[in-house]
C-alpha cells in the first residue's frame, strides 16, 4: 500500500465494483450542477473541493476555490470556512436583493455577509461558536452558504447538502446551525491481521473478508478504504480502530514493527477527518517490549509505554489513542499483577496524555469459567461490580467503554446499570452494528430503533438526563463495524442502514429512527426508483422499521437473551448456553423460566440500578414485559401487562415473527423493478434464509416450551 502513499490525498474513490451505498453519484446532482465556491486551505478543504470538483465535472456545474480578485465571483454556493472570507465579504446591514436562481456576483457577496452576519448572532445567542465539526448553513439571494469555523465542519456541511440534495436550493432560510451531540463517534473493528483459526478474518464479521487485512498482511486496497472513509464521514464517523480488541501475535505488532500499516491506513482515513486508533494488548511490554513484566506500576514498563507511544505519534500526529480489552475473555490485563481496572487504564494514559491521546479501556468484563451450577454468581452484575468502586479513579484522558446492555449485545436487554454507576469517569456506550446476535446480516433488523431506544433511556428516572446525555457528557458512542469486503459492504444490502443510522444518531441521538432511514433510503435508492418512489419508500419502510421487533418475535422471549447455537451464534438452540460456563442462562423447567435477578430472592442486580428502576425492575408487577424474564423467574402461566400468560405469550409472539417475515419476502418481490436486480436478488436470497431459520427459530422455542410446560397453544396450532 506503501507505494500509494504520495496519491492518497487527493485520491477520489471509483471502486467500480463496489456498491456506492449512500453516496451513489446521483446523490450529488444538486451540488454538480452549480457554480460552486470553496474558501479555505487544509486537508479536509481540499477533500470538500476534490468532492464537489468531482461532482461539477459529472453535472456541468464549475467549482472554484479560494477566489483571488476583489469580492466574490457569482455563485449559487458557497463552502467557507469564517477566516479564509475576502473583506468585502463582511456583515452587511442593508437586506439582500431578491432572490435570483442565477446569483449575480452581488449576490453572492450579500448571501455570504448575511449569513455570516446571523451566525454571529446564532452563536451570541447560543453563548457557543460552531466548534471544530460544526457548520452553518444558510440560503439567501438564490445562494446557499456552508460556513465553518473548521475544516472538518466544511466537510459535515457538504455531506448535509448531498443528504438534503435539491432541497438545499429551495427556498431561502436563516442560518441553521448544526453540531455534534456526540465529539467521539467511532467505528471498531473487529479485523484480525492473521485469519484467526476460529473467527476468522473478522471476528464476528457477516461481509466476507476484512477491508483492512488480507491474510496476515495489509490489503492495499485503496479505493476501498478511501471508499469506506468517505462514507463513515457521510454519516458523521470521525474515529475508527483498525484491529480486534482481542489482539492476537501479529496485531499486537501493529504498535512497534508493524506501525507503517497503521500509519497507511490514517493517511488513507485522514482526509475525510477519520482518526486511527489500534487495539492493544496489555502483555505489549512483555510480548513486544521483551520485559519480565507488563505489571502497571513498574516503572520500567511505564518507560516503555511512553517510549512506544511516542514513537506511534512521530509517524501519526493526529493518532487517536488504544483501545483495551483487558483480563477479559481470555485477553491478559492488570489483575495478574494484583492491580485494577484503573491502575491498568491509567498507565496507557499517562503514555497517550502528552498528544492529546485517549485510551478507552472495555468493561465488558466477567467471569468466562463461571460453574453453572453456581446460582449465586450473576454474570449481568459483573461490570458494575469490578467498574463502579473505580469511578473517580480514572486519569481525564481514559474513556471507559461500557457495552449498552450488562451481558452481551443481546436483541433486547436493559440498559447497563454501569452508565448510572459513574458520575466521575467519562464513558463510552458500546454497540453492535455487526449482527452477531441479531441475525447475522442474513436477516433483516434495522437497529436504529432499539438503539434509539437505550439513548433515550433515563437512568435516573423521567426527568433525569438520558444514556445520550451521559455519553454526550463523556466518551461518545462506539460500534462494532458491520464491514467487509462483499460488494454490497454488508452482505445484506439493507444492513447498510445499520451503519448510516449508527453514524447519524451519533451525530443527533434525538433523530428518530424513521427519519434516518428515509435519509438513507433517499440516499441509496431514490436515484435508481426510475418508478414510483413513493411505493418504494413506503415498502422498505414496512419491511424495516419493525424488523428488529420481529427479530425479537421469533427468537429468544421476554429478554431473557441468548438461546442461540454456541460458538458462532446463529440460529436456535435452547439449551445451546445452559450448562456451559458463560453464564448466560434461563433456567427453564417444567413450572417456569427466567433469572431471578431481584435483590429479595434473587441475585441482587435490581440492586445496581438508582430509582425508579432498581424498584421497577425488582417487583414483578411493575417490571415492563419485554424484561420479565431477565429480572423475574416466572411460572409460566404468569400473566403479562398485554394480558397473555408467558407460555401464550411466547407461542404466538414466535407464530406472528414467521408471519411477519413471510409477509417481508412478499414485500420485497413487489420492489423487483424498482431496485437494482443485483440488490434485489442479493436480498431476495437472505429473505429466503431469514424465513428458513425464522421458522426454526419458531418450532424449536414452541416446540421446547410446550415440552417442558406441558401447556397447549390456546389456538390449537401444531407445536411438534
Ligand atoms: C462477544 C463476542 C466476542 C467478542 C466479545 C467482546 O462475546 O462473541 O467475539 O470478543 O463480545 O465484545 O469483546
Amino acid at each position: 500500500m506503501r507505494r500509494h502513499r504520495d496519491q492518497v490525498r487527493m485520491s477520489t474513490p471509483d471502486p467500480t465494483d463496489v456498491h456506492p451505498a449512500w453516496l451513489p453519484d446521483e446523490a450529488w446532482r444538486a451540488i454538480g450542477v452549480r457554480r460552486i465556491l470553496v474558501c479555505g486551505e487544509g486537508t479536509l478543504v481540499d477533500t470538500v473541493q476534490a468532492e464537489v470538483e468531482r461532482a461539477a465535472d459529472r453535472y456541468g456545474g464549475t467549482a472554484r476555490r479560494n477566489p483571488t480578485e476583489a469580492g466574490l465571483p457569482p455563485a449559487d454556493l458557497v463552502l467557507a470556512l469564517t477566516d479564509a472570507l475576502p473583506p468585502d465579504s463582511s456583515p452587511a446591514t442593508e437586506p439582500g436583493p431578491p432572490e435570483t436562481l442565477t446569483a449575480t456576483a452581488t449576490a453572492t457577496t450579500t448571501a455570504v455577509a448575511t449569513a455570516t452576519a446571523q451566525l454571529a448572532t446564532a452563536t451570541a445567542q447560543l453563548g457557543e461558536s460552531l466548534g471544530v465539526e460544526g457548520f452553518a448553513l444558510a440560503r439567501h439571494a438564490g445562494v446557499t452558504v456552508v460556513l465553518a469555523d473548521a475544516p472538518a465542519g466544511l466537510l459535515y456541511g457538504l455531506f448535509e447538502l448531498v443528504r438534503l440534495g435539491e432541497a438545499a436550493f429551495g427556498p431561502t432560510h436563516p442560518v441553521r446551525v448544526h453540531r455534534p451531540v456526540m465529539a467521539r463517534r467511532m467505528l471498531d473493528h473487529w479485523d484480525n491481521v492473521d485469519v484467526h483459526p476460529v473467527m476468522g478474518q473478522v471476528e464476528r464479521g457477516y461481509a466476507g473478508g476484512s477491508i483492512f487485512w488480507h491474510d496476515g498482511r495489509p490489503r492495499g486496497d485503496v479505493a476501498r478504504v478511501t471508499a469506506y472513509a468517505r462514507l463513515l464521514a457521510a454519516c458523521g464517523i470521525n474515529a475508527v480502530s483498525v484491529n480486534n480488541v482481542n489482539v492476537h501475535a501479529t496485531e499486537a505488532r501493529l504498535l512497534t514493527e508493524r506501525l507503517d500499516d497503521v500509519v497507511d491506513l490514517a493517511d488513507l482515513l485522514r482526509p475525510y477527518a477519520i482518526r486511527v486508533h489500534l487495539a492493544v494488548t496489555f502483555a505489549a511490554p512483555m510480548v513486544l517490549g521483551g520485559l519480565p513484566t507488563a505489571d502497571p506500576l513498574d516503572q520500567a514498563v511505564r518507560d516503555w509505554w511512553a517510549e512506544t507511544t511516542a514513537r506511534v505519534y512521530a509517524r501519526i500526529p493526529d493518532f487517536g489513542g488504544y483501545l483495551v480489552k483487558a483480563d477479559s475473555e481470555g485477553q491478559p490485563g492488570p489483575f495478574s499483577y494484583g492491580r485494577d481496572h484503573a491502575d491498568g487504564a491509567n498507565l496507557l494514559a499517562e503514555a497517550l496524555a502528552p498528544y492529546g491521546g485517549v485510551v478507552h479501556w472495555r468493561a465488558f468484563v466477567y467471569n468466562h469459567r463461571q460453574d453453572w451450577r453456581d446460582r449465586s454468581t450473576d454474570r449481568a452484575r459483573a461490570a458494575y461490580d469490578h467498574f463502579a468502586p473505580l469511578d473517580g479513579r480514572f486519569r481525564d484522558n481514559v474513556i471507559v467503554q461500557v457495552k449498552h446492555g450488562p451481558i452481551d449485545f443481546q436483541t433486547r436487554e436493559p440498559v447497563s446499570p454501569v452508565i448510572a454507576a459513574m458520575p466521575g469517569t467519562r464513558l463510552a456506550v458500546e454497540f453492535q452494528v455487526t449482527q452477531e446476535y441479531t441475525g447475522q446480516q442474513k436477516h433483516v433488523c434495522y437497529l436504529a430503533p432499539w438503539w434509539s431506544e437505550i439513548l433515550r433511556f433515563a437512568p435516573w428516572g423521567d426527568d433525569g438526563r438520558t444514556v445520550a446525555d451521559v455519553a454526550a457528557d463523556g466518551g461518545g458512542l462506539v460500534a462494532v463495524s458491520n464491514v467487509g469486503d462483499d460488494e454490497f459492504w454488508t452482505g445484506h444490502p439493507l444492513a447498510q442502514a445499520n451503519l448510516y443510522a449508527f453514524g447519524r444518531l451519533c451525530w443527533n441521538p434525538r433523530l428518530r429512527p424513521q427519519e434516518v432511514l428515509d435519509e438513507w433510503i433517499d440516499l441509496t435508492f431514490a436515484p435508481d426508483a426510475r418508478v414510483d418512489p413513493e411505493l418504494l419508500r413506503r415498502t422498505l419502510h414496512e419491511i424495516m422499521d419493525d424488523s428488529w421487533r420481529t427479530y425479537e418475535r421469533y427468537t429468544a422471549p421476554l429478554g431473557v437473551g441468548f438461546m442461540v447455537r454456541p460458538g458462532h451464534h446463529y440460529g436456535p438452540d435452547v439449551d445451546g448456553y445452559e450448562y456451559t460456563p458463560w453464564g448466560t442462562y434461563h433456567f427453564a423447567d417444567r413450572d417456569g423460566v427466567g433469572v431471578d435477578r431481584t435483590r429479595a430472592t434473587g441475585t441482587g442486580f435490581t440492586g445496581q440500578y438508582p430509582p425508579p428502576w432498581s424498584e421497577q425492575y425488582e417487583s414483578i408487577d411493575t417490571c415492563p414485559d419485554e424484561l420479565l424474564l431477565f429480572f423475574h423467574h416466572v411460572p409460566y402461566g404468569h400473566l403479562l401487562h398485554c394480558g397473555s400468560t408467558v407460555i401464550q405469550h411466547i407461542y404466538d409472539t414466535h407464530f406472528e415473527g414467521v408471519r411477519e417475515v413471510e409477509a417481508m419476502c412478499r414485500r420485497w418481490e413487489w420492489l423487483a423493478r424498482l431496485v437494482d436486480p443485483a440488490v434485489h436478488a442479493r436480498v431476495t436470497e437472505r429473505l429466503a434464509e431469514q424465513v428458513r431459520c425464522a421458522r426454526e427459530w419458531c418450532d424449536q422455542v414452541n416446540a421446547y416450551f410446550h415440552r417442558k410446560s406441558g401447556i397447549p397453544d390456546a389456538h390449537g396450532r401444531a407445536l411438534h
